[in-house]
């Protein structure tokens, strides 16, 4: 790398999902002040940068991505004044502070679309995406029902709502209560815009932006291609290929002026996407490069469109090596790769690898070349939470039941200690999520006093990845697949100081017998302890993984 690193491409990303984080007010709803107060553990732990799901003022139809005003704090929350404590003893501890931005779509209370669906005439009726009932076809329909193509919401059903007092529709790529803005409309960029300036002036050192590939539809509204593979025990989303709703060329625009403004405050802003895409459409996110004639050119997009490859894939050695190698491969001159293993709309690594793997899946997230992000409470392996059907919060699952939709379960209360409500609520509070039965032996205290825990484990990692610059910046090279084995090596940057590292991962119960050169182990996942290596054959057993700096 021409330039020294930046901040977001050495350093760890940690996802806070508020509500779930920490009360202090025990309404049994994570708060601000709660985040603040857990900030030491957040150093403790070694990560760098925290990304907080949204806080805004929401009617929270779906907890908060529904904003009701950008620039202010839910009272569930707290205040702008507990925001700028937050920020300042985040700063103060060296930590970044990460927003989530959530520019697809607004909450249907936005005084924006209260206004817009006021009247057609109204001067925002433009903001939203309005359209007139499609013509009427032989069998007679009235014009409510007469959606006007077939363009599906993600949380089931149409993703068109009749409006009867202006009689027409509204286009959501969610929920009903979460109208989608109308991205071709200047005003809306205008707006969006300055709604980030304010959280930039304020010192937040970067977003995480919603569903970033969803910003555009098609100026036409084309219907979209139906999928011949589709039965009706999926989900109505995937009844069709969102081919005229998703990753429009237009898109690459907005993300473009997005980062323009944001490369013009100081500090190395980050500018993250949401976006689930195959990897060839995923990176095209990095936008293209604006000085061809530099050696490493500056590109113009997302600094780190998410990759969420890994959460997708099929838990195996050979699979996780194919999507490196193929990622390593498309990325442009001057991208910086990332790599999540988890977040808030997807069940919990720990319940989709195994206790096991999840160690695996620790050593792994943490040598990959790219910047890492975690997602809170899987450091301590926090499972999914079984969730009783009259229990169910998550406006999805409420939408389409039992179609594996519902995302209670990965957003269970963290557990900071044995207790009851392990220490995130009161024991006398109702925690607005059902918390894990395991709290007694996962909770964040007492795994921090054992040597073997998996908190542990990726703390020393974390601790090595900062300590060792080939860790944190050196390149990827000879991923390889072995059975059920996946090594790769880490390669030091042509300074003269760092090291190599070879990485050893066993995605299989058996032992894996392979060739190891000269080194020292720094650590392994199921033992304590570290030791030379002469060059030999060794034995990973199974679900082990071996980290060993090479010379
Ligand atoms: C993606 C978010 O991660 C998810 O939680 C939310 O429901 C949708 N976007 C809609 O904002
Ligand atoms: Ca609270």
């Amino acid at each position: 790398m021409a330039n020294a690193p930046l901040w977001w491409q050495t350093g760890v990303i940690y996802q806070v999902y508020p509500r779930s984080f920490q009360d202090t007010n025990g309404d049994g709803v994570g708060d601000l002040r709660g985040i603040t107060a857990r900030l030491d553990y957040l150093v403790t732990l070694g990560v760098d940068a925290v990304w907080i799901s949204p806080f805004y003022p929401s009617p929270m139809a779906d907890f908060g991505y529904d904003v009701a005003d950008y620039t202010d704090v839910d009272p569930l929350f707290g205040s702008l004044a507990d925001f700028d404590e937050l920020i300042a003893a985040a700063h103060q501890r060296g930590l970044k502070l990460i927003l989530d931005f959530v520019p697809n779509h607004t909450s249907d209370q936005h005084p924006w679309f209260l206004e817009s669906r006021s009247s057609r005439s109204n001067r925002k009726r433009d903001w939203y995406l309005w359209h007139n009932p499609a013509p009427p076809g032989d069998d007679w329909h009235p014009a409510r029902e007469r959606v006007p193509n077939n363009w599906m919401s993600h949380f089931g059903g149409s993703a068109w709502t009749w409006d009867e007092a202006t009689e027409q529709f509204y286009l959501h790529s969610f929920l009903k209560q979460q109208p989608d803005l109308n991205w071709r409309n200047p005003d809306v960029r205008a707006a969006m815009y300055a709604a980030m300036r304010f959280w930039l002036d304020r010192g937040v050192d970067g977003f995480r932006m919603d569903v970033l590939w969803l910003l555009i539809k098609d100026a036409d509204f084309r219907s979209n291609p139906r999928n011949p593979d589709w039965n009706p025990s999926w989900q109505d989303h995937a009844s069709v290929v969102p081919k005229f709703t998703s990753d429009r060329p237009e898109t690459h625009d907005i993300v473009r002026e997005m980062r323009t403004m944001m490369d013009g405050y100081a500090g190395g802003r980050v500018l993250i996407g949401e976006i689930y895409l195959p990897l060839p459409e995923l990176v095209r996110y990095y936008g293209p490069g604006t000085k061809t004639d530099e050696a490493v050119p500056q590109l113009s997009g997302a600094h780190l469109p998410f990759n969420f490859h890994l959460i997708q894939t099929h838990w195996e050695a050979s699979a996780v090596a194919g999507i490196v190698q193929e990622y390593e491969r498309l990325l442009p001159a001057g991208a910086w790769p990332n790599y999540v293993l988890g977040n808030h709309d997807q069940s919990r690594l720990a319940t989709r690898v195994g206790a096991a793997q999840a160690r695996v899946a620790a050593m792994l997230l943490l040598t990959l070349r790219g910047t890492p992000t975690l997602y809170y409470g899987d450091e301590l392996g926090m499972t999914d939470v079984p969730i009783a059907p009259e229990q169910v919060q998550d406006p999805a699952e409420k939408n389409e039941p039992g179609k594996g939709r519902g995302r209670d379960p990965e957003r269970s209360p963290m557990l900071w200690v044995d207790a009851p409500h392990a220490g995130f609520t009161p024991p006398e509070s109702e925690p607005w999520l059902p918390m894990l039965d395991s709290y007694a032996t996962l909770n964040a205290a007492t795994q921090a006093k054992d040597s073997r825990s998996l908190f542990t484990l990726y703390r020393t990692l974390l601790h090595l990845r900062r300590q060792h610059d080939t860790l944190h910046a050196g390149e990827i090279a000879d991923v390889t697949v072995e059975g059920t084995l996946l090594r790769y090596r880490r390669v030091a940057l042509e300074d003269g100081h760092s090291t190599d590292f070879l990485v050893l991962l066993n995605f299989g119960d058996e032992p894996v017998t392979t060739y190891v050169p000269r080194g020292t182990v720094l650590l392994t996942t199921i033992l304590d302890g570290a030791g030379a290596t002469t060059e030999s054959e060794q034995m990973v057993e199974g679900n082990e993984g071996i980290l060993i700096a090479l010379g």
